[in-house]
């Protein structure tokens, strides 16, 4: 039997529209899918949507769906992202499914029957966009400790899981497998927090009364459950329904327990503790590791939609390409840290890395293949008579020191563990999911390459035995590169096999443990550069000097100011008066996602005739308070003759969230 390697992301909230952090986990799985299948691995690579829940179920409301419709149309992002991002998942678990839910009640009913759940009056404090319950102490300044928006008291009765019992056990598991959580730093918070804190038990369930969209609690009609306890159970659920070989009976515990859980640090503790504590519970074997990775940040500040400063990931990849942006986002910032999106370090990245070293590297040896060989991949000299070939070798080896040890070395020599150098030291990166030494190391391969070629100046080449050989170390070097960095950029790996002239899928094949695999005689096809250099323009193109009748230095802005406002058309969900304020009308607009704007329109707009009326808004303006009520962006209106605002309202009808240029 293979081995095996089960990766999951964090399953996705549909109510939002995917950015660059939700991309960041899912590329992180899948360049570790890729890697395992290489390496032989049968693997499950899981993603999915979370779709239960207060908040969806208040948007789908908002939009007059029903939340399972809601649910479908939003979905379609995430999948469709994934396609273009080349996501090679092997299944998209969806909480409402009936598999899942299926399993869902399954768990709980065991949890029940072996006691592990009780029904108690509880009273706390609800933060409803979060869905989560806080205690008096966890509050900061009367508001939720997570995201500092209100809280309400809430008195119910309701099923909790006896999670307490189960602290000591989860700190020794903890302690014993070093590996567990990762990276190093997030062990050690979520260890003191354990050691330091009473473990409570957790509330998991949500009164139907209060909430219907949800998966209803097996044992008790009028409950539904915990929207985490639903989430983190998909896990386990999709091992039973959608793992390749699930559907025969039994398979399931094939796939369990999952080799790693990503997660972004914020939901670390949910899935540490809560789902480390279920699994316990429940008998359930625990993942081989929680792996914790940082936030992306952009001028250093936190992405969110009230700023407007999310990262499009489709924008991106349209205009810089998704093999380079995969790239950027794992060589920039250590898997684990936080980070800072700035394009033009991604322009850094494709000119230096990419364009420079890896395509220059490919059309270079490609252009002395065709005008020293041919266009044909030259012998190797020592295909029969490996010693009397490294002698040839060795002779360019007097004028090129680093060949034989830098580059053949590492790509070929055996490591005890049987695999190559590389390949070892690879796998100690990719063990700790430290993907920025992987390419690090790469990165250092391809510049010994590029060293070689000047050092052997293949142009100055009169042996006709060494000037082959040096032709055919430069394509199998390529063909080893290729190989290596396929994970990370399957488009321009596959596209150096082809300039190449290997017709053969990288992802087929396995890993090269020699050297001398490319075949003598092989016809290259030399392309189109793999990656190309981006201009820094001034992105507005030249300043002109003010014309006629402006002087220099009047009030005048140039356009990068004009490009910095951030202008969207929304349309106006709902509208209400700010209490005591006769000029202050408080709307919910949709711009793509929802938020929330407060404009002092009210003594010309009455709130009745405001809803459905399309508008303009700033959407990246500074979150504000205005008599006390939060407004995220600012709605544009002339000031009419007589002094009173006059909504300024696009002309057409025109899709909610379209940006204004
Ligand atoms: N539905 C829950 C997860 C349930 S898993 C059983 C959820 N969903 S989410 O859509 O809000 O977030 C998913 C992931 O996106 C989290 O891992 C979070 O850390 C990640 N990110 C959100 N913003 C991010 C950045 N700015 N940067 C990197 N990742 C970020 O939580």
């Amino acid at each position: 039997m293979n081995k095996r390697f089960y990766v999951t992301t964090p399953i996705y909230y549909v109510n939002d529209v995917p950015h660059i952090g939700h991309a960041y986990t899912t590329l992180a799985a899948d360049i570790l899918s890729r890697y395992h299948r290489l390496r032989g691995y049968e693997v499950f690579f899981l993603t999915g949507t979370d779709e239960h829940g207060q908040k969806v179920e208040k948007a789908a409301r908002e939009r007059g769906l029903h939340p399972k419709e809601h649910a479908d149309r939003m979905v379609e992002n995430f999948m469709g992202l994934w396609k273009v991002l080349n996501i090679s998942h092997d299944a998209f678990i969806r909480t409402t499914d009936s598999g899942h839910m299926k399993t869902v009640q399954g768990l709980l009913q065991m949890l029940w029957d072996k006691g592990e759940i009780e029904k108690r009056e509880y009273s706390g404090w609800y933060c409803t966009p979060d869905e989560r319950f806080w205690t008096e102490k966890d509050l900061v300044e009367g508001t939720c400790p997570d995201c500092r928006r209100p809280v309400d008291q809430i008195n119910e009765q309701n099923y909790f899981f006896l999670m307490s019992k189960y602290q000591e056990r989860l700190i020794r598991h903890i302690e014993d497998n070093p590996d567990y959580i990762l990276p190093d730093t997030r062990r050690n918070e979520v260890l003191g927090f354990l050691k330091n804190n009473d473990l409570g038990d957790l509330c998991i369930s949500r009164p139907k009364s209060r909430l219907t969209w949800g998966i209803p609690l097996p044992f008790d009609e009028n409950f539904v459950t915990y929207v985490w306890f639903d989430a983190l159970v998909n896990y386990f659920s999709a091992t039973r329904y959608l793992a390749p070989g699930a559907e025969k009976a039994g398979l399931g515990e094939f796939w369990w327990p999952a080799s790693h859980h990503l997660v972004g640090k914020d939901i670390l503790t949910t899935h540490a503790v809560y789902w480390s504590t279920m699994l316990m519970a429940l008998g359930l074997p625990l993942p081989g590791n929680i792996f914790a990775h940082g936030w992306w940040t952009v001028e250093g500040r936190k992405m969110s939609k009230s700023l407007g400063n999310m990262v499009d990931p489709h924008m991106m990849a349209d205009k810089y390409g998704v093999d380079a942006l995969r790239y950027f986002l794992f060589r920039e910032v250590p898997f684990g840290l936080d980070g800072n999106f700035s394009e033009e370090a991604l322009v850094n990245r494709i000119n230096t890395d990419l364009a420079n070293d890896l395509g220059n590297l490919l059309s270079r040896a490609l252009t002395m293949i065709e005008k020293f060989g041919g266009g044909i991949v030259p012998e190797r000299i020592d295909s029969k008579d490996r010693d009397s070939g490294w002698e040839i070798i060795n002779g360019v080896n007097q004028r090129t020191k680093i060949f034989e040890k830098e580059i053949i070395g590492d790509f070929t020599q055996p490591h005890e563990s049987g695999m190559t150098i590389l390949q070892y030291n690879f796998k100690l990166s990719f063990e700790k999911l430290e993907f920025h030494n992987v390419l690090s190391l790469l990165w250092g391969k391809i510049n010994h390459v590029n060293k070689y070629i000047q050092d052997a100046a293949p142009w100055k080449e009169n042996d006709k035995g060494r000037l082959s050989n040096i032709l055919y170390t430069l394509s199998e070097s390529l063909y080893h590169i290729a190989f290596n960095i396929y994970p990370f950029m399957p488009v321009a790996a596959q596209e150096i096999w082809r300039q190449l002239g290997i017709e053969f899928e990288i992802s087929n094949s396995e890993v090269p443990k020699e050297w001398g695999i490319i075949r003598s005689g092989t016809a290259i096809k030399k392309g189109e550069p793999l990656f190309r250099r981006i201009e820094k323009r001034k992105e507005a193109g030249e300043v002109i000097k003010p014309g006629p009748g402006k002087e220099e230095g009047a009030n005048l802005i140039s356009i990068q100011d004009v490009l910095k406002v951030e202008l969207k058309v929304g349309k106006i969900l709902s509208a209400e008066r700010v209490k005591k304020s006769d000029k202050l009308i408080k709307l919910q607009v949709d711009t793509g996602e929802q938020r929330q704007i407060v404009a002092g329109i009210g003594k010309a707009y009455s709130p009745e005739d405001l809803v459905g009326k399309k508008i303009v808004i700033v959407a990246n303006l500074q979150p504000a308070k205005l008599m006390g009520v939060e407004s995220n962006g600012m709605l544009l209106a002339a000031t009419g003759s007589d002094g009173v605002p006059v909504i300024i309202m696009p002309e057409k009808d025109v899709e909610e969230g379209s940006k204004i240029k």
